[in-house]
């Protein structure tokens, strides 16, 4: 086994003991150990679940409850032996602190560097950016925006100084899975190369592929592999901030000894763990299905319009890639540009421009709403598209 923690964490990180308070020890009594304030919080009109909650209490730093029932569920998506447990686990901000964390455990800024396969989610670059880490580019495979497995190892092979590998799947903007058989090859060939590079997996929107498409519960088999989830989107939780890291025992140890240790706040822990009980998750499962459904019937009636071309994304999350035509029929960056400028300041319908991503040229990206949403999209698209088209053949 290749993998050496000792040999690709940052030294000063692999130094740090997590912080302890006397709460770790005592949790019973009267508490007067952590400066907090007992006569209680003062705003009006709390009911009774929030003052269940002990908002004047510091958060559990470990989140042992709600770590357990995510990897209940996590464990029986998939058929196989590859389990995880809590120490598998790493809670954070959103899956944001998460790619921000790995960055700071593993890369020395100024010397080390990260790659990132576009197009692909900006917050990656972004974090590069304010941790002074050069980004390393690999393009997907721009007709099948999958990643080529043969072009990352090249780059990693002949550079030393790359840490971390940040792979999206399914991916942003291009709604596309990540191929099984590609992510192992790639894992497979680290392997037997003895390279010290760490292939970070952002799941983001894994839950609007077949269950059991998460590849979290392999940790333990490939301990190079860092999976990435988040509550923000199939859970419809964005709101309170929920994000998950999953990696073998080493590196969750260190996470876990970096982070913030009340980084997740009552609030958030309370709302997720009633979010992910089995009842919860039939629910989600439900609207899922919804979504999936609305997505079919928006990209059907999309694809129906003179001026929109193919969908240029996968259908593996809750949003497509569309391209919007000229009158020529070629995708057509200022047009679409323009329909989506006039449908947020003249309709108060808000969708992305992404066509300045590679690969996405002409491209507006659409997340996927209610049916009364989607409705009203769909119709509004079509005028605004038509009256863009009539003037510039005018
Ligand atoms: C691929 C991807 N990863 C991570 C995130 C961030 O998620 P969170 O809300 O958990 O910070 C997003 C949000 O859009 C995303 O698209």
């Amino acid at each position: 086994m290749t993998f050496d923690i000792t040999k690709i964490a940052r030294p000063n990180i692999l130094t740090l003991e997590p912080y302890r308070c006397a709460r770790d020890d005592f949790t019973e009594g009267i508490l007067l150990d952590a400066n907090e304030n007992t006569h209680g919080p003062s705003f009006s009109g709390m009911t009774e679940s929030e003052n269940k909650l002990e908002l004047n209490r510091y958060p559990d730093p470990h989140q042992q409850v709600l770590k357990k029932q995510i990897c209940e569920f996590r464990n029986n998506e998939r058929i196989g032996e590859d389990k995880i447990d809590i120490n598998n686990l790493c809670l954070g901000v959103g899956s944001d602190e998460s790619i921000d964390a790995l960055m700071r455990c593993f890369i020395s800024p100024g010397k080390e560097k990260m790659l990132i396969c576009p197009p692909t989610y900006g917050m990656y670059s972004i974090c590069g950016v304010v941790n002074d880490v050069e980004i390393v580019k690999v393009p997907l495979d721009l007709e099948t925006f999958d990643i080529i497995p043969e072009n990352i190892l090249n780059k990693l092979i002949n550079d030393p100084l790359i840490k971390l590998v940040y792979i999206t799947s399914p991916g942003n903007p291009t709604a596309k899975k990540i191929s099984e058989s590609n992510v192992f090859k790639l894992l497979e060939e680290i392997e037997k190369n003895s390279l010290n590079v760490i292939i970070v997996l952002d799941e983001a929107y894994i839950d609007f592929s077949p269950i059991g498409s998460s590849l979290c519960t392999l940790v333990n088999k490939y301990p190079n592999l860092v999976v990435l989830q988040t509550l923000s989107k199939a859970f419809a939780l964005a709101g309170i901030r929920l994000g998950i890291t999953y990696s073998n025992y080493q590196i969750s140890k260190l996470l876990n000894s970096m982070k913030y240790p009340y980084n997740i706040s009552n609030l958030t822990s309370d709302i997720a763990i009633r979010s992910t009980t089995a009842e919860s998750l039939k629910e989600t499962k439900n609207k899922i299905n919804k979504i999936i459904e609305q997505r079919g019937i928006v990209l059907d009636k999309l694809l129906k319009l003179k001026y929109v071309g193919q969908n240029k994304g996968g259908l593996n999350a809750n949003f497509i890639l569309v391209e919007i035509l000229n009158k020529d029929l070629k995708p057509d960056n200022e047009i679409a540009n323009k329909l989506y400028l006039t449908l947020a300041k003249e309709n108060k319908i808000v969708v992305r421009f992404r066509g300045n991503e590679l690969g996405c040229n002409g491209c507006l990206r659409i997340s996927i709403g209610t049916s009364e949403e989607n409705e009203i999209l769909v119709s509004t698209f079509e005028k605004v598209l038509n009256d863009i088209n009539n003037q510039l053949e005018l």
